[in-house]
């Protein structure tokens, strides 16, 4: 059938579009569905017709004449070459002032590439992170859109509807910037995201390894740890695995899993760009760094034989303390994996010109996404307060906060060294704070070494100017 009534369209209806068309539908708008495959149109609109109001179409000239004016239509399909297939079929269909919005995991490039592309055609093109996987695209996701201001104008009351609502009520999204800002800033989110789980699987091992926990205890104990200043979906899921028994065996579901973590890739594009940049995400890229180790079996079973440690069994109460010591290092590490990609994103909108906020960025996280948690809020109060801060370590609540955590931090690493458990999420966030927080870092020798194999100058600390030292009797 066609209609010209629909408010706004999906095309692609996988896991991800069927469920933000419904979400939109159930939200009371009229949405035109699409999708490269009809019977998956057709399937949707039999399972979920009566949710709303949908107008099934078949080819793209009929989705693009059931959108009302200007149109509004979403690309939620396999990032990459498909979102090119897709645009290439709807832009020459499409007028002056419409929007399509890709609501995939884009490249913040490939997005700046598109948006500039269209713009000759006078179409909004709207780069746009959705996160919280199917559950939130249907629920409530958290939306970080990019593109033009009248875009935004345009498409911000229909996404503030369908957004997941922070505790305090307010929707889970803002325009982000021009172009691409909306997917380099969904890209950063992946990255801490992959700190977050990194830093959580670590904390999970030194309770098991030098506590000596099973995992049904450790999950009590994140458990607890979600009632205080943890609170965040990924510590509650992380209980729920932990407690999980796995029905064929009767083991802990953990240990019948195979310890070989996968990716997609939105963590490795945060530390590239970040690369690219020049901003230290350390701590981000040791987890992409420990996905990528645990993938290497080969590597990994001829590294078997090599001499370790002597394992130390700590009493029961020793066990406890430890655990909430192992609590302030991993409060303290998300502390700076969060500093890290708040300074990739600070970074990022200075490069591009995207003038992007912060505050706004961390308010829009509290909800929806997998990443979210309480201390978000405080996140956002840190850049309230200061919108230039150069970084969350210089706000007064955070630096008291790592200060008062740094002895515990540094105990439970020392720990973990003498136990032999690889910490490099911890290990890296201290390292961070240790160097910012230096008077004098050994940069310094590395400026001399650069000056005497390459005659690459030097600045001196008492003199303005470039130097270079005649080094040894010929040079
Ligand atoms: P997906 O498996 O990434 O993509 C499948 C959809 O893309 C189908 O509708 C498919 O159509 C369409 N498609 C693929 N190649 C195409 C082409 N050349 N031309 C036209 N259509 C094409 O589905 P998804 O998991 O729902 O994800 C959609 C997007 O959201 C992706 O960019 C993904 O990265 C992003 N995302 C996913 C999640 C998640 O948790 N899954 C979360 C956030 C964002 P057919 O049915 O005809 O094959
Ligand atoms: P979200 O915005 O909800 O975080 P996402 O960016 O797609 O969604 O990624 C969330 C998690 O789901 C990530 O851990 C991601 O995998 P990687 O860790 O490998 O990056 C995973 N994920 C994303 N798309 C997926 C897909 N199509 N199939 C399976 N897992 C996917």
């Amino acid at each position: 059938m066609s209609s010209t009534s629909a408010q706004i369209g999906v095309t692609g209806l996988a896991v991800m579009g069927r469920n933000l068309a419904r979400n939109f539908a159930r939200n009371g708008y009229t949405v035109a569905l699409h999708n490269r495959t009809s019977a998956k149109t057709r399937a949707l609109v039999e399972e979920f017709g009566d949710e709303g109001d949908f107008i099934a179409t078949e080819s793209a000239e009929e989705f693009v004449a059931a959108l009302e004016r200007p149109r509004r239509l979403v690309v939620m399909v396999k990032a990459g070459e498909a979102t090119d297939a897709v645009i290439k079929e709807f832009a020459p269909l499409m007028e002056p002032g419409d929007m399509i919005i890709d609501g995939g995991n884009a490249h913040f490039a490939d997005t700046r590439r598109r948006e500039r592309e269209l713009r000759e055609q006078d179409i909004h093109f709207v780069g746009t992170g959705v996160s919280g996987g199917e559950e939130g695209a249907l629920n409530g996701p958290s939306i970080m859109p990019g593109g033009s201001p009248e875009s935004y104008a345009s498409l911000g009351p229909m996404l503030e509807k369908i957004s997941a609502k922070a505790e305090d009520g307010a929707p889970c999204v803002t325009h982000v910037g021009a172009d691409g800002a909306g997917h380099f800033v969904k890209m950063v989110h992946n990255g801490i995201e992959y700190a977050d789980m990194q830093l959580i699987a670590e904390a999970y091992q030194l309770l098991r390894e030098v506590a000596g926990y099973s995992p049904a205890q450790i999950a009590d104990i994140f458990r607890t740890w979600n009632t205080g200043r943890l609170d965040s979906y990924l510590i509650e899921i992380t209980a729920e695995v932990l407690k999980h028994v796995d029905a064929a065996t009767g083991k802990p579901f953990v240990d019948v899993v195979q310890d070989q973590a996968e990716q997609k890739g939105t963590g490795r594009w945060t530390v590239q760009i970040a690369l690219d940049l020049g901003v230290p995400v350390s701590g981000i890229a040791e987890a992409v760094f420990a996905r990528s180790l645990s993938g290497h079996s080969e590597l990994r079973a001829a590294s078997q034989g090599l001499p370790g440690p002597t394992a130390q069994q700590l009493s029961e109460a020793e066990a406890g303390a430890f655990a909430d010591q192992v609590e302030q290092a991993l409060y303290a590490s998300k502390i700076v994996s969060y500093t890290q990609g708040f300074h990739e994103i600070a970074a990022g909108s200075e490069e591009y010109g995207w003038d992007i906020d912060l505050g706004a960025v961390a308010a829009i996280w509290r909800g929806g996404c997998i990443i979210r948690a309480a201390f978000l809020d405080r996140i956002r109060a840190a850049y309230d307060t200061r919108a230039d801060l150069p970084s969350l370590l210089s706000d007064k609540t955070f630096a008291q906060e790592i200060g008062a955590a740094q002895d515990d931090w540094r105990a439970v690493l020392v720990a973990a060294t003498r136990q032999g458990v690889p910490t490099p999420g911890f290990s890296a966030a201290l390292a961070y704070y240790d160097a910012l927080r230096a008077d004098r870092l050994p940069a310094a020798l590395t400026q001399g070494q650069r000056d005497y194999f390459g005659a690459h100058t030097y600045r001196r600390t008492d003199r303005e100017g470039s130097f270079h030292t005649l080094w040894g009797g010929d040079r």
